[in-house]
């Protein structure tokens, strides 16, 4: 009997070691004359234990990890390919506590099937989805998309049902399906994990949209920083087109449909669904004003969806489960689950996908382990680059986009970034300024000229130069970005900005103030 053997091709798990595992095992498969496969499966987004081995045995998967090169002779010795005992021994992944916990919709596949094979794909519930889709009317799909409560996992929120509503209401002969999948945001990789470890999901749910709203093509707009996540989408896009899933007939069906993959070139800026529609189109990205919007007039006028690549991989799971199914996770008005991605000075970092609810402190203390460097959680910054600094008192607030907005934070696309007590609040709050000073696209004043402006007032603060007079002023900039700027880039640095001055104002003390009181 041929047994299978697992090494992740994710760029986490390849940075970690687990190409150099996959080619020891290899050699080992042919020096030793074994009957193996080998599959390079998606990661399970148990970072700490990557590269993480898992085999196919009688009594089903064992995994093993982080397993380096040097291990691999060892585990083949204590004949790992049926289950044997070694120290790395982790036992069925699926009962790892880590991941046991998780509610995996979206994730369901990652880390189990091979992302290239639509056999497997579909041997595990894929395809179901479009399949129904195909049998229903453009409106029923939409309303289905709506009744779910499915909101943009790229970072605004926005119901993703009415998004589509807006294009399917729109006339136009020729319209399209854009995935954003710049994934700019720091300490996120979610979006990343789907395209390397289940590809065809995302394939799957940019279909159902064009089927919903009739658009003919789609693009993929990937940041330059995902070669891996290149390489998977294409295998996946051309196994697809063979296949009948995308092309001039949908599985046989009246609908036309193909996808391709766009490079950015590394500007964080060309996140924003606008400024990415102009980088589409060959030039420089910059934001636009809306209206109008892009469901009305978007790539090159036309209408058009733009979605993150976790709102397009959900949507299979509501067309083949139901509304109702998806829309009874959560809590509030956010339905269904979310991937959160645990990053930074975390013991445990990694991928939890869980219903919307769980709290800050549940999702950094139990989940995250608390610190790598074993010292106290001081802060954590949720969303991104333009996301609130939370402290310890703020960790009952429930993973929930009103609840965070209620605390003048934001979700984003759920990244969530550790920082220990060894942390400088000041240097945070400039740094946000800076990197706004950076990745602005210039287009308008209160951020191209307020970013750098605020690094200079960040600069006198930590100076001792008449700090309340510029702290003062700090505010007065935060609220001219915030109310004045065109676009979220300008809007919300002040978020973290103003939250590292709120909570940690000590931080904001000059030096020598702030050593005498240490
Ligand atoms: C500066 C900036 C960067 C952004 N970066 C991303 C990104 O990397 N990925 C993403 O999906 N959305 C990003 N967004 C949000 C998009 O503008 C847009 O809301 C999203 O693509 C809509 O898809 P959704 O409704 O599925 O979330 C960014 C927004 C701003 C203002
Ligand atoms: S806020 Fe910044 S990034 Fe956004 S449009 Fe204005 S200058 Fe460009």
């Amino acid at each position: 009997m041929t047994v299978t053997i697992y090494v992740p091709r994710d760029s986490g798990a390849l940075a970690l070691g687990a190409g150099k595992v996959a080619d020891a095992i290899a050699s080992e498969i042919r020096t030793r004359g074994i009957n193996a496969k080998l599959v390079r499966n998606g990661s399970r987004g148990l970072y700490w234990l990557e590269p993480m081995v898992e085999v196919e045995t009688s009594q089903g998967r064992v995994a093993y990890g982080p397993v380096t090169a040097k291990d691999v002779a060892s585990l083949f010795d204590a004949d790992f390919l049926s289950g044997g005992k070694h120290a790395l021994s982790l036992g069925d992944p699926e009962e790892i506590p880590y991941l046991a916990r998780q509610t995996r919709l979206t994730f369901a596949r990652v880390g189990i099937t091979d992302p290239i094979s639509l056999d497997d794909y579909k041997a595990h519930g894929g395809l179901v989805g479009l399949e129904k889709a195909l049998t229903m009317t453009p409106t029923d799909i939409v309303r289905q998309v709506t009744d779910s409560g499915l909101r943009g996992r790229g970072g605004a929120g926005f119901p993703t049902g009415v998004k589509w509503k807006t294009v399917l209401d729109t006339p136009g002969e020729l319209k399209y399906i854009v995935c954003n999948a710049d994934e700019g945001d720091s300490g996120t990789f979610s979006d990343r994990m789907i395209m390397e470890g289940d590809p065809f999901i995302l394939i799957e749910g940019m279909t159902i949209a064009a089927i919903a709203v009739g658009a003919t093509k789609g693009y993929i707009y990937l940041r330059s920083e995902y070669p891996h996540a290149e390489r998977a989408l294409n295998e996946a896009l051309a196994v697809a087109r063979k296949a009948g899933v995308l092309g001039k007939s949908i599985l046989g069906s009246i609908h036309a449909f193909d996808i391709e993959v766009r490079m950015g070139a590394g500007a964080y800026v060309c996140g924003e669904e606008t400024a990415l529609l102009d980088s589409l189109e060959g030039k420089r990205g910059q934001v636009r004003a809306k209206p109008p919007l892009p469901a009305h007039k978007g790539l090159f006028g036309r209408p058009t969806v733009i979605n993150n690549v976790i709102s397009l991989a959900s949507v299979p799971i509501v067309l083949d489960k139901g509304a109702a199914y998806y829309k009874d996770f959560g809590l509030g008005r956010s339905r269904g689950t979310i991937p959160i991605q645990i990053a930074g000075n975390a013991r445990y970092p990694g991928l939890f996908e869980a219903a919307f609810g769980l709290t800050l402190g549940e999702i950094v203390d139990k989940i995250g382990g608390g610190t790598k460097s074993g010292r106290p959680v001081r802060a954590v910054q949720v969303g991104g680059p333009l996301g609130a600094y939370f402290p310890r008192e703020l960790f009952d607030t429930p993973f929930d986009y009103e609840a965070f907005a209620a605390k003048d934070g934001l979700i984003g696309h759920a990244g969530i970034v550790v920082f220990d007590d060894t942390v400088d609040m000041l240097k945070q709050a400039r740094f946000a300024m800076e990197f706004c000073g950076i990745e602005s696209c210039g287009k308008c004043t209160p951020c191209r000229v307020g970013a750098v402006r605020g690094v200079e007032v960040a600069d006198r603060i930590a100076h001792g130069v008449e700090p309340e007079k510029q702290i003062e002023l700090l505010e007065d900039l935060c609220n001219t970005m915030k109310f004045g700027s065109l676009c979220a880039l300008g809007g919300f640095t002040p978020y973290p900005v103003m939250s590292a001055l709120r909570h940690f104002p000590e931080d904001f003390r000059p030096h020598p103030v702030r050593e005498a009181a240490e």
